[in-house]
């Protein structure tokens, strides 16, 4: 039984973080998304990225996930505006904004 238990568990959790290069959780993310970031990109605010928008997202999904992250925990004025770090909420942890990130990247696809 402990045996089955810890293999139907590898199979749901453990395993599949490990075996996936992408740590983060979109499902996770919404909420960080809804209560920092939707400002700005639901509507396109300040040249903002929209949610769902694939082909404002697919030349920055290309950049991969971990320079999108890297950015947004640090901020990034780029050509079409200045994202602020953690998008103007510095108390979000770096998998907070990773995981927000990950949704909005899940929504471009
Ligand atoms: C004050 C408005 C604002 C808020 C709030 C905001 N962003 Fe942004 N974000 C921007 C703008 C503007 C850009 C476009 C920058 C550019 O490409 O010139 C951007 C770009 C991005 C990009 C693409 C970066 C790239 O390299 O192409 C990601 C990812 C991102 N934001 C994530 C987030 C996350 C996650 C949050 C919430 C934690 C958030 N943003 C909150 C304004 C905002």
């Amino acid at each position: 039984m402990s045996r089955f238990l810890s293999g139907a568990l590898c199979a749901l959790f453990i395993c599949s973080i490990s075996g996936n290069a992408m740590a983060y959780n979109g499902t996770a993310g919404k909420a960080v998304y809804d209560a920092n970031c939707g400002t700005c990109h639901n509507t396109g605010m300040m040249s903002a990225p929209k949610l769902g928008d694939k082909a404002a997202w697919a030349p920055r999904i290309a950049k991969g996930v971990n320079v999108l992250v890297a950015r947004s925990i640090s901020g990034y004025n780029g050509p079409k505006g200045m994202m602020p770090a953690k998008g103007g909420n510095p108390k979000l942890t770096a998998t907070q904004v990773g995981n927000a990130v990950q949704y909005m990247v899940d929504k471009g696809k």
